[in-house]
This record gives C-alpha cells, sequence and structure tokens, in this order.
C-alpha cells in the first residue's frame, strides 16, 4: 500500500483502456476508487479486482457521463459511501469517426455528450463536494483535485475526425478556466492529453502491422503508449507532490506534439 494521499477517487470509463489503467494505479495507492462504466460490466469488475489485488477499495458504477441525473446519482452514492471525495478523473470518450459532408448530427451529439458535456457534469458535481468542504480540511494541500483526460488532438487538428478534435480542443478551456476560477479555492485542475495509447479506441491502427508502422511515424519516441505510461502521471499530478501546478496540461505523447515531420525536414 502507498502513501495514501488521496482516500476517494472517482474514475470515469474505468472498465477499458486508460481510465482502467488509472483506476488499478489510484487502487495501489490504497485509495477507494469509484469504477464507472457505460456498458461494460466484465470490464468494470476486472478493473475493480485489481484495485483490491492492489490494496485498493471501490465498487463498480454504471452511468452515462453525458446525463446529468446518472452523474448526480453516482456522486450522490460515492458520497453516501465514502463522505469525502479527493480526486476526479474525468476520463470517459469516445471517437465516432467519419469524414466531415458524411458526419451525422447523431455522431457530432454523442461524442460531444460524452466527451465534452460529460467532463462538464462530472467536474460540476465533484466542484459542488470540494466546496463543502471545511477551509483547511487539507492543510497545506488541495482540497479537490480535478484531471481532464484530454488527448492530443487538443491541439493537433485531425482530419476525419472533427467531432472528436472539437471536443478536446474544447476540454483545453474547460479545464483552464475552471482552474482559474477554483486556485483561490485550494481546488486544483489539470489536464493530461495522451497520445496513441494502445486501447481499444484505436486497436484497429496498432493491432495491424502496416498502420502501426505508419502510427510510429508521428512518434518521435518510437513506441505506441500503454495505459500505465498516462496512469502514473495522474496519480503523482493527484497528489500534494504537484501541489503548486494548477491550470497545465501534461502531454504523454512520445513527442506526437513535436511535429515529427520535421525530425529530417523542414
Ligand atoms: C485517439 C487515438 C489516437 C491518438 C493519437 C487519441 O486521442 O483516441 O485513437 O491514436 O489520439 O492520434
Amino acid at each position: 500500500m502507498g502513501s495514501n494521499h488521496y482516500q476517494t477517487v472517482i474514475v470515469t470509463g474505468a472498465s477499458s483502456g486508460i481510465g482502467q489503467g488509472i483506476a488499478i494505479a489510484f487502487g495501489k495507492q490504497g485509495a477507494n476508487v469509484v469504477v464507472n462504466y457505460y456498458d461494460d460490466q466484465e470490464g468494470a469488475a476486472f478493473t475493480l479486482s485489481e484495485v483490491v489485488k492492489g490494496g485498493g477499495k471501490g465498487f463498480i458504477h454504471q452511468a452515462d457521463v453525458g446525463k446529468e441525473q446518472e452523474v448526480i446519482e453516482m456522486f450522490d452514492k460515492a458520497l453516501r459511501e465514502y463522505k469525502s471525495i479527493d480526486v476526479l478523473i474525468n476520463n470517459a470518450g469516445i471517437q465516432k469517426d467519419s469524414s466531415f459532408a458524411e458526419m451525422t448530427f447523431d455522431e457530432w451529439n454523442k461524442v460531444i455528450a460524452t466527451n465534452l458535456s460529460g467532463q462538464f457534469l462530472c467536474a460540476r458535481e465533484a466542484i459542488k463536494h470540494f466546496q463543502e468542504k471545511e477551509p483547511g480540511h487539507a492543510e497545506g494541500k488541495a482540497i479537490g483535485n480535478i484531471i481532464f483526460i484530454s488527448s492530443v488532438h487538443d491541439i493537433i487538428p485531425w482530419a476525419g475526425h472533427v467531432n472528436y478534435a472539437s471536443s478536446k480542443g474544447a476540454i483545453l478551456m474547460l479545464m483552464k478556466s475552471l482552474a482559474l476560477e477554483m486556485a483561490p479555492k485550494k481546488i486544483r485542475i489539470n489536464g493530461i492529453s495522451p497520445g496513441a495509447i494502445a486501447t481499444d479506441i484505436n486497436a484497429e491502427v496498432w493491432q495491424d502491422e502496416e498502420k502501426k508502422k505508419e502510427l510510429l511515424k508521428l512518434i518521435p519516441y518510437q513506441r505506441i503508449g500503454l495505459p500505465e505510461d498516462v496512469a502514473k502521471v495522474a496519480t503523482w499530478l493527484a497528489s500534494p507532490d504537484s501541489d503548486y501546478i494548477t491550470g497545465t496540461t501534461i502531454y504523454v505523447d512520445g513527442g506526437m506534439t513535436l511535429y515529427p515531420g520535421f525530425v529530417d525536414n523542414g
């Protein structure tokens, strides 16, 4: 068991991929982890079993983060169970890719609802709770932490993925504006923007040798990331070790945001 900086953590979209990796990492630090999922109950149950194996506790909770009432109920349940929440990992995200002219309004709306409105709703419920905590509740450290899991596509344009890139670009300003509003209240708000991390969302690319080769051309560090690469940053960014950081995005991307084409060109 770790140093237990954070008693209770809510991780949205924790049934697979980056969310699962982050939930497990907090479990290893002895945290109570609320493992949120949308439709993959089996994945969520696996995440929870790993959390427990690592020395943590928690429960799985189904909720669509894009639905206000479901988000409110999830926070109510977490508070009934654990009395206090320390960290929100705003992670749940989806892709519905399409060329622009063919993109349906439904594909646009679904991605915005989960990736952007979902992060807004969860952040708002977390903030309401953080603000109710006694001032000085956590001497010398933040009262609460929110980490927005975004993407390199908050700054890298992505053809054929306009809904996704728009949602991620908006998260950047949501994160920064909220960080500014909350800093005087000792609530820290930051972002992590992962590059290509091997998860279900991009399995079609990294599982195909040809496509993987193409993808590696976009990653100067020459490897595809793992959920643990992001998880290690998330636990640190939510801990008092990073207490003076707020309103910042950490790119966990093997250099994808460095304009890789310029390595031997320009
Ligand atoms: C996307 C992945 C993609 C990566 C790098 C992520 O935000 O979800 O599908 O591989 O960005 O382009």
